[in-house]
């Protein structure tokens, strides 16, 4: 949800930032702009794409050896060139770049309207960087001094880098609620919304906590927090190959990651899976093994697709583990007044570790005394770093807005977390733990078959792609799924659809079905299927038009659904991970040929950073 990138040093700024904007467009791309600092402080910015700022920008002079970038999701402001980023002050003497939200922006407009200064925007962010001006004007004080003190009065959440024409070797930034890296590279800083902008230059990182301030000024880096206590960076190596942020020859990145799937459900698996010796490892279930098997209650936050896959370990945790599981929306957990206890685990799914409902969701329950379990697939994230431990999906960098990859990571270690903990509890026999295991480990390959349903679902997708509604349908396993399947389509095709728990549809969709409307059902042979088949049949009396997935070798399905997508069989609890991937592959195929931007999908950010 907006990207930063900034760079001081001695190469060219400008090429690594239109570079470093280009990486981060997934997570916002209305607008774009670009700060130059050599000497003057010119500010370009343009709505649009990233593609737009640069053909706005060629032929003028960019010459600077620091500068800063932003793309935008508009929250305050529709995009257009005015409300993009960067911003001045009143003076034109200071510039800011901001991913977050304040929200006190309005009585602080008024203040310092009345204390002169002029807004061209409808943005919060030009609140931020007059704010700065005024405090800065007001105390004589260095820039550094006027930001902290500016940090002071916003309520809020930012990651912000603030340029100066005063100061002109010098880049500050901070952040709170809004993740910020550092890259450190030989007399050169990097500073980005995630680490994608860096890894061609430096492995070598900082992630910004919430409260510091960074100062970086003549080559050296200086962190303070937000009382100006100094703090010591923490170099991390970062271990991210840069073509796994790269098309690798897909049209696009949603339809690469699909692809990818078999190999990132292997990489979750790795070293989890221990087929020879019948082991099962997950350092952060060990670190938790006593609250697990003593745990009264489970209670999984996330949002969207993150929730899809909690909803299906809601199913998996109850069978395996034996244990009550809640699934909650992590921004209407955060609001209620819920009941939690010391013996209630709290599992928070996240792909980007960034959300800020879960993040809050996260502190709600760590201040009622649960004990927090995350699930993150970016390392060193603001989730990844806010829970008492965890399991990293390894799913590598998702760059395609719609989350398709992470979706089977997450369901894989919520797997294996939920076979973890059955067999801790005792509630899982060896023999069913052996059984699943032995199937867990053939899910791969498994899905690389069903990834070969491609060219059929293409020619399902032809047929298909000018309906206005579907509807999708499944039971047990694959109630979640029905629901991912609808996400998928509706959030890149813009089809309408919804996803349903096959029983329900009695209880009002059943109005819609007419020979209009197609229905796709997940009728894998697991213990609903016999109760899924007379769903079928409902949908059929009244002319829906049927798009079945069923289990290689179903003889009965075929002769009801006008038409049958055959995936492999295996057992209930796993199917989840195969039954959902013709589903992400029809969205794909119908959002292409509607002519829709699959990988930013309108309105939509990779990483919702404001609640
Ligand atoms: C849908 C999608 C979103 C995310 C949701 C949570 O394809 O990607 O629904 O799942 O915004 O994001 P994370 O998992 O990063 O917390």
């Amino acid at each position: 949800m907006c990207g930063i990138v900034a760079y001081i040093g001695h190469r060219e700024a400008c090429p690594i930032i239109l570079k470093g904007l280009h990486r981060l467009e997934y997570r916002g791309y209305d607008s774009a702009g670009v700060a130059l600092l050599n000497g003057t402080l010119s500010v370009y910015k343009k709505k649009g794409k990233v593609n737009d700022l640069e053909k706005f920008i060629a032929g003028k002079d960019l010459h600077a050896q620091i500068g800063m970038g932003h793309t935008r999701w508009a929250t305050h402001g529709e995009p257009n060139d005015v409300n993009a980023h960067p911003h001045y002050s009143t003076s034109e003497r200071i510039a800011i770049i901001h991913n977050g939200i304040i929200e006190n922006y309005a009585s602080l407009k008024t203040h310092l309207q009345q204390q002169g200064h002029v807004f061209h925007s409808d943005t919060d962010t030009e609140v931020f960087v007059n704010l700065i001006e005024e405090i800065q004007s007001k105390n004589s004080c260095s820039l550094e001094e006027a930001v902290r003190l500016a940090l002071h009065e916003v309520v809020g959440a930012y990651a912000i880098v603030v340029l100066s024409k005063d100061a002109p070797n010098q880049l500050i930034a901070a952040r709170k609620g809004s993740p910020l890296v550092i890259g450190v590279g030989q007399n050169e800083f990097f500073l980005a919304s995630d680490a994608t902008p860096i890894i061609e230059y430096t492995n070598e990182v900082v992630y910004v906590n919430d409260y510091e301030i960074v100062v970086i000024r003549d080559g050296r880096l200086d962190i303070q927090s937000k009382e100006a206590v100094q703090q010591t960076p923490y170099i991390q190596k970062l271990e991210l190959a840069l073509d796994s942020i790269e098309k690798g020859g897909y049209e696009h990145f949603m339809l690469k990651e699909i692809f990818e799937q078999p190999r990132s459900i292997l990489d979750s698996m790795r070293g989890r899976l221990e087929l020879k010796s019948g082991h099962l490892n997950m350092a952060g279930a060990r670190a938790y093994e006593q609250k697990f098997i003593h745990a009264q209650r489970i209670i999984i936050v996330a949002c969207g697709t993150s929730w899809h896959a909690g909803l299906v370990a809601e199913y998996l945790l109850e069978d395996l583990a034996r244990i009550p599981v809640e699934v909650e929306y992590a921004s209407e957990f955060r609001y209620r007044n819920p009941v939690l206890s010391e013996r209630d685990i709290v599992i928070a799914i996240s792909q980007s570790g960034e959300t800020a409902d879960t993040l809050a969701a996260i502190e709600l329950a760590k201040s009622k005394g649960a004990t927090i379990f995350g699930i993150c697939n970016v390392v060193g994230s603001s989730i990844a770093r806010a829970t008492d431990a965890g399991a990293y999906t390894h799913a590598g960098p998702e760059i395609g807005v719609a989350s398709t990859k992470a979706f089977t990571a997450q369901v894989t270690v919520l797997t294996l977390l939920a076979m973890i903990v059955g067999s801790k509890r005792g509630t899982l026999t060896d023999t069913k733990l052996r059984e699943l295991m032995v199937e867990l480990d053939m899910i791969p390959s498994k899905v690389e078959k069903a990834l070969q349903l491609d060219t059929e679902i293409k020619q399902i997708s032809e047929i298909f792609k000018d309906a206005s509604n579907f509807l999708y349908l499944g039971r047990g396993y694959n109630f979640p799924v029905a629901l991912e399947g609808a996400l998928k389509l509706k959030e890149i095709s813009y089809i309408h659809a919804e996803g349903y728990p096959a029983a329900e549809m009695k209880h009002g969709p059943i109005a819609l079905i007419d020979e209009n409307m197609p229905v796709v059902v997940i009728a894998t042979k697991d213990q609903s299927y016999e109760k899924v088949v007379s769903n079928i049949q409902e949908v059929k009396a009244r002319k829906g038009r049927i798009i079945a997935v069923v289990t290689e070798g179903d003889e009965v399905i075929p002769k009801m659904a006008e038409f049958v997508i055959e995936v492999p069989a295996t057992s209930d609890v796993l199917m989840p991970l195969v039954s959902v991937v013709p589903l992400q592959l029809l969205s794909y195929y119908i959002a292409v040929m509607r002519g829709c931007n699959v990988d930013q999908p309108r309105n939509l950010a990779k990483s919702v950073t404001v609640e």
